[in-house]
């Protein structure tokens, strides 16, 4: 962009939006017109940037139903620093309503989200998100539209309270639900809870997807410090809100666009501090994604190099023991930010202006137990581990901090279920042939064969078992799971089962063996017989022969390479 003579005498940058406005054609006039349609005089935006605020707002996403508000606070600060918003929707993705999975459509929000911010004429743009999903396809529209961008996320629901216990959603959900199933918990005592559990507005209260990505924006700079962990419904959301509306402003005159904030070294501070806070295992994919985006290498090695050398920290559920609300009060991300600095690459810039360093310098802790010291990890790696194996040759995760740990190190028997659905039912039969021993083994839950790689990872427990008391077993699939759950489950596995990875040659009785020490996840065959096995391989039928749905399964790419559609990956050469 050239530089233009500014009315106050010094020189200011052209901005994006005059392009759309000033000149001398019929359509510079027609939306000049159309903009003071909507009330504005041309005096109130002539020379001053426009600020899409993009807003993620849905009653279909009970996580992000408070943006609307939101938006007004970020509106209140760009008129105050002389910008002008305009707020506009895109599509909403709720984790919990969307079939078969949310993240089927995550692409398709990413584009919608690039494509309104390219064809539009925003100077800057605030994205609100919150819910699992629409964190990560924000910051991929963000990344590939490259226009300056501030993140202002949602924050967290309330704690859950179940009869004076803080119960969290996801995490304590599933394990109520499994207590009903074992006949533990009655019908009225379920329906309760079920009031209990969600009370507020704000995206899931544990250390799930949705707050392991607010958090990873946070971490990679995109967002004021301290934005990730308040909670919704806190007024210093409001607060923060409204300085992000002040802050964009300045960021348009400062050209300061997310490929100067998203670097690779932003990348490996957010991967750091995903691990720092035993973060969901989904962040791997959508990060994979996002350095795609980007045009910057990353590979689940970069995962397995900064696990082994960053400790977990974070004292919240579903690996520790508190809510987001207790991480709020004990300092949120500043806090661990400041306690691995020495881990982060602190010269990295961030939407302040100031590099990361200089926003956590003097980030305090107010409770050691939620936010440990780095001398006293809670595990002296990280979150999440990254497998290999005759089973995963492109690899798979473990959150190992969710695990239990007498089964980190495990050979047992295979079983195995081709189909989600059918399994769920199969689970309840009381005559299963399951023990604690016995390994659990999905197909057909990949990026392809869920389709859209849905949270069947989590495969539930065998009612046979429950009612036993077994509360955990080895669990292995190529589906992921919801950043809430918890247990030992293999998630991830690349190549997927429905394109003839080795997944797909596995049958009942064959012995799995998992090695977290070892970083291995393998089946006790020789790859005579693997390779035999797989010459007889037939793939699924398809899912899709139409629309959206076989554009995903023509484009998408594996889950190591973080399922993003092959053409989007990289940034284009230049603005239309
Ligand atoms: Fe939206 Fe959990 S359902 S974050």
């Amino acid at each position: 962009m050239s530089s233009t003579e500014a009315s106050s005498g010094g020189t200011r940058r052209q901005l994006r939006s005059e392009t759309w406005y000033e000149g001398p054609e019929y359509y510079n006039f027609a939306r000049r017109a159309y903009l003071r349609s909507e009330g504005l005089t041309r005096e109130a935006f002539h020379g001053k940037p426009l600020i899409g605020i993009c807003n993620s707002w849905s009653e279909l996403n009970h996580c992000n139903i408070h943006l609307r508000e939101l938006a007004e606070a970020v509106k209140r600060g760009v008129w105050a620093a002389g910008g002008v918003p305009l707020e506009f929707p895109t599509i909403s993705l709720g984790e919990v309503f969307i079939r078969p999975t949310a993240m089927l459509l995550r692409n398709l929000m990413a584009m919608d989200v690039e494509e309104s911010i390219r064809c539009n004429p925003v100077d800057g743009v605030v994205l609100l998100c919150g819910c699992d999903k629409t964190t990560p396809a924000q910051l991929m529209g963000a990344a590939s539209a490259d226009v300056p961008s501030l993140f202002v996320t949602g924050g967290p629901m309330l704690s859950g309270n179940y009869r004076g216990e803080w119960k969290g959603s996801g995490t304590d959900g599933r394990k109520m639900f499994d207590l009903f199933r074992s006949g533990s918990l009655s019908q009225e005592e379920l329906n309760e809870f079920e009031g209990c559990m969600a009370r507020s507005h704000g995206h899931c209260m544990v250390m799930g997807t949705a707050s392991t990505m607010t958090s990873i924006a946070e971490a990679l700079g995109m967002t004021l410090p301290g934005c990730a962990a308040i909670p919704a419904p806190d007024s210093r959301r409001k607060a923060i809100a409204e300085q992000s509306g002040r802050r964009i402003v300045e960021m348009v005159w400062e050209d300061l666009r997310p490929t100067r904030i998203m670097t690779r070294e932003a990348l490996e501070n957010a991967i750091t501090v995903d691990m720092a806070i035993g973060g969901s295992t989904n962040a791997v994919v959508h990060l994979l994604a996002l350095a795609g985006r980007l045009g910057l290498p990353l590979t689940l090695d970069d995962f397995h190099r900064i696990s082994a050398r960053t400790p977990y920290l974070v004292n919240v559920k579903p690996s520790g023991e508190y809510l987001m609300e207790e991480f709020f009060y004990a300092g949120g991300v500043p806090a661990v930010m400041r306690e691995i600095l020495p881990l982060l690459h602190g010269e990295a810039l961030s939407v302040t202006g100031r590099t990361i360093a200089e926003n956590v310098a003097a980030a305090p802790c107010h409770n050691r137990d939620v936010i440990r010291e780095r001398a006293q990890p809670l595990s002296p790696e990280g979150g999440t581990l990254v497998l290999y194996g005759n089973l995963a040759p492109d690899g798979a995760v473990l959150k190992h901090t969710a695990a239990s740990t007498h089964l980190l190190e495990h050979r047992g028997p295979a079983l195995v279920f081709e189909d989600h659905h059918a399994m769920i039912l199969e689970l309840e039969r009381d005559d299963l042939p399951v023990d604690e021993n016995t390994v659990l083994v999905l197909r057909n839950g990949g990026p392809k064969g869920g389709p859209g790689f849905p949270e069947w990872g989590h495969i539930p427990m065998p009612k046979r078992l429950l009612q036993r008391g077994v509360m955990d077993m080895v669990r292995i699939s190529d589906a992921r799971m919801s950043g809430t759950s918890f247990g030992t489950v293999v998630l991830h596995i690349a190549p997927e089962s429905a394109i003839g990875g080795p997944l797909a040659a596995v049958r009942t009785g064959d012995i799995i063996s998992l090695s977290a020490s070892q970083r291995r996840i393998d089946v006790e065959l020789d790859d005579v017989e693997l390779a035999r096995r797989l010459r007889d391989f037939v793939p699924p039928p398809a899912h899709y022969s139409r629309g959206y749905g076989k554009m995903f399964l023509d484009h998408v790419t594996q889950a190591n390479e973080g399922c993003d559609f092959d053409f989007l990956r990289a940034l284009p050469p230049t603005e239309a």
